[in-house]
């Protein structure tokens, strides 16, 4: 067979050991040919490829990144998409496609699943937002960086006597922020499935100062929201798949603490410095036997199926069960979470 392949959607650790594993078992033991289709759906659409041999994986398993590049384009908001991308496909002969991403670049090989392209889904998110996956690659690492962003943060609070806020990537759930904030010791965690109170963030950090603390961590999710009409926000562009870019809420919060509590308070925003750099073992390993199930998958004429980890074992699913919805950070774990705030 021949086997087309892209990512899309914002980068994390571990794609690259997803294309190393699957090219590493297509192509060395299954004997097909496998092509990387450049910067996500994007490349489709405009028929950029590049072949992937066993050469050209090596040394990728550490690599952060995609050597295939990433876009963030929607095929089905793009003039004539959907046509172009099967022209594509027929023209380089491709049988079927393995696709890596999160919701918005599933969602899109969902739709061609209906309209006859054979895919083959490999979740894909720091976020690790997607349903039927435990987890997505490259959440773990993103949780590592930033708990050790948050110790680093711990010594200079302390120092200075200052609030620290830290701002997470999290856009519509607030997996990386609980995960960080629990392993961080943060005094306060805020994540969009909780719209929060201003007054009462800074009542909490009040009353745990008035016990004898001399600094204070919270920490937020980019799309962690307020309570309707009690604090202001701001709004910023839109992208192709209808998803403000946020990044904000960090200082509108340090802001807001420090104007009323009277302490000092500072912001720092860990962003894209999250997805970037070498993934962790863990991630490397998930990333492995994801990129395997997925070759396998597309091997045995497994189709519309998404790789997922359920426990320890990976299994497949029906891609829909993936993307249909969005998995939300657990109440009972925020619960624990709330146990150590203030
Ligand atoms: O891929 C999800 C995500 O990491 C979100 O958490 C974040 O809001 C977004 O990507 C940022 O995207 P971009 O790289 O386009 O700025």
């Amino acid at each position: 067979m021949r086997i087309g392949m892209l990512t899309g959607g914002g980068d994390c650790p571990g794609l690259n050991a997803v294309i190393r594993a699957v090219v590493r078992k297509g192509v060395g033991q299954h004997g097909h040919t496998i092509v990387g289709y450049r910067h996500g759906w994007r490349g489709v659409i405009e028929g950029e490829f590049m072949e992937l041999s066993l050469d050209a994986v090596r040394g990728l398993l550490p690599r952060g990144g995609t050597i295939l590049g990433t876009s963030r384009t929607n095929p089905y908001k793009t003039d004539d998409g959907p046509r172009r991308v099967l022209a594509t496909l027929a023209r380089d002969r491709v049988d079927a496609l393995i696709v890596i991403g999160g919701e918005d670049t599933l969602g899109v090989a969902l739709k061609l699943d209906g309209d006859g392209v054979r895919v083959v889904g490999v979740p894909k998110t720091i976020d690790n937002d997607l349903s039927g996956t435990d987890f997505t690659f490259g959440f773990h690492t993103a949780v590592q960086i930033a708990t050790d962003a948050i110790d680093r943060l711990h010594t200079t609070a302390e120092s200075h006597d200052r609030v620290m806020v830290v701002e997470v990537m999290g856009r519509h759930a607030g997996w990386i922020a609980t995960y960080s904030g629990m392993a961080g010791g943060a005094d306060i965690i805020l994540i969009p499935e909780e719209p929060f109170d201003i007054e009462e963030i800074c009542d909490r950090l009040t009353h745990r100062h008035q016990r004898g603390a001399k600094f204070s961590i919270v920490v937020t999710a980019e799309g962690a929201m307020p309570k309707e009409a009690t604090m202001e926000v701001q709004t910023s562009e839109i992208d192709d798949f209808g998803h403000v870019r946020l990044g904000g809420i960090g200082q509108r919060l340090a802001d807001e603490i420090e104007r009323r509590t009277g302490y000092e308070a500072r912001m720092t925003s860990l962003g894209h410095v999250l997805r970037g750099g070498t993934p962790n073992a863990y991630d490397r390993v998930i990333a492995t036997r994801f990129g395997i199930e997925a070759i396998d998958a597309a091997h045995a004429g497994d189709f519309g199926k998404m790789v997922a980890l359920r426990g320890t074992d990976v299994v497949r699913i029906p891609i829909e069960e993936g993307v249909s919805q969005l998995k939300t950070v657990d109440g009972r774990l925020f619960e624990t979470a709330a146990v150590f705030f203030g």
